[in-house]
């Protein structure tokens, strides 16, 4: 019998559906393994213990709740809708990832696992991970594309200095895609010791699930913020859009309200093969890391070769959620291309006083686009969802400054 699905919140099914996307596509032996995270989760979210233990890292750890900041001088320089910021770039490790590692940390803890393993790409999810696995006291091992290990060096130095292990992957494009397959394929041979902790809303259930329940903090902060400082919700939501984590965090709280949710995929440099990652747009329906979603495949079903100028971004799938809600018409997702992400990441630096990470300044891209176009009684609210420091350098060689 199927369950009631009467609220977007709910979603997915029994067997990990969001309409048809999502499910579980895994080699027989991961089957038991995964059902066992999610019998494991579901007693853990219904445990007044657990709950209290990641609340309090939550506050007194990562410093939630994280600021909703009104954009004064952007909003007033655009001359439009009032431009909020989703300051999740203040959390400790500077980015919404740890909001979902430590959920994932206490859980391998609780199931006795002595090692969390994982992809990143950005390497923001890895420091994150990194971070979780050195405060509650598990090993801890990252795999990142070698592209990605050379545009995100500080970042890499920082997950060595938390006591990770960074493997270097070279198959492939040698980004976030790659070192996907390698994590996978080292945690099917270990999967009786150690938790995979997937870094965004993707692979296969009960992951996606599980990390959309973490993430959704950002988005019960944020109603709750608006209230306070406008007495009504906001016009509209943006949130850039990799795998859909920190997208569908501060949609998830909203999904059921009359507000427009906007999601911003990467567009690269172009709209050929290789040259965007911007999969909902371009992309077809397909399996890849165990789920059913839209990918950017070939004819065969092998994904494409993706390009962004934000590696937290350019993955080839996106999360089943994501696909589902592009199904039913309930979020918009557009995009914005290398070009204007680096003049939003300028704007965003000269005018506030904030630098974004590369991956949240294609939605603030968008944000100032949309907000110059509507009137002044308009709120949007941009998901900021990491800070910029481990991307200057790579700014800097490309504009050689
Ligand atoms: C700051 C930041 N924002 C966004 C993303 C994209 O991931 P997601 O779409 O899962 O939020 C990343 C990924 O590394 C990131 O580091």
């Amino acid at each position: 019998m199927k369950t009631e699905i009467k609220s977007l919140k709910n979603l997915p099914d029994e067997n990990g559906y969001y309409g048809k996307f999502g499910g579980s596509f895994i080699p027989p032996q991961l089957v038991e393994p995964l059902k066992e995270i999610e019998r494991e989760y579901l007693k853990a979210k219904n445990d007044p213990e657990f709950q209290k233990e990641y609340a309090d890292l939550l506050k007194n750890y990562v410093g939630r709740p994280s600021p909703l900041y009104f954009a004064k001088n952007i909003t007033e320089k655009l001359g439009g809708a009032k431009v909020y910021l989703k300051r999740e770039d203040l959390n400790h490790t500077g980015a919404h990832k740890i909001n979902h590692c430590l959920g994932e940390v206490l859980l391998a803890k609780r199931m006795g696992k002595k090692k969390v393993l994982a992809e990143t790409g950005a390497g923001q999810h890895g420091v994150a991970l990194a971070t979780a696995a050195a405060l509650l006291g598990l090993e801890c091992e990252i795999h990142m594309g070698s592209i990605d290990i050379e545009k995100q060096q500080p970042n890499v130095i920082r997950m060595k200095l938390l006591g990770a292990k960074v493997v270097e992957v070279n198959t492939g494009g040698k980004c976030l895609k790659d070192a996907v397959d390698s994590a996978f394929a080292t945690f099917i041979e270990e999967y009786k010791t150690t938790f995979f902790a997937i870094g965004s809303v993707v692979g296969p259930h009960p992951y996606p699930m599980i990390v959309r329940d973490f993430q959704s903090i950002v988005g019960k902060e944020a109603k709750k913020q608006i209230l306070e400082q406008e007495k009504r919700l906001p016009d509209y939501i943006i949130g850039c859009v990799g795998g859909g984590s920190n997208a569908i965090g501060l949609f998830n709280e909203f999904l059921d309200d009359e507000v427009s949710l906007i999601g911003v995929e990467p567009a690269g440099r172009g709209s050929g093969i290789g040259e965007h990652a911007a999969t909902i747009t371009y992309g077809t329906e397909g399996v890849i890391h165990g789920m059913k979603t839209i990918v950017l495949q070939d004819e065969k079903g092998e994904p494409n070769s993706v390009h962004s100028i934000a590696s937290g971004l350019d993955y080839p799938g996106v999360g089943p959620i994501h696909a589902y809600l592009k199904a039913i018409g309930r979020v918009e997702y557009t995009y914005a291309s290398d070009d204007e992400t680096i003049k939003a990441f300028l704007e965003l630096s000269k005018v506030e006083g904030i630098i974004p990470a590369l991956e949240s300044a294609h939605a603030v891209a968008y944000a100032l686009k949309l907000a110059s176009t509507l009137s002044k009684d308009k709120i949007i609210i941009v998901n900021l969802s990491g800070r910029g420091d481990k991307d200057i350098d790579y700014v800097a060689s490309l504009l050689k400054i």
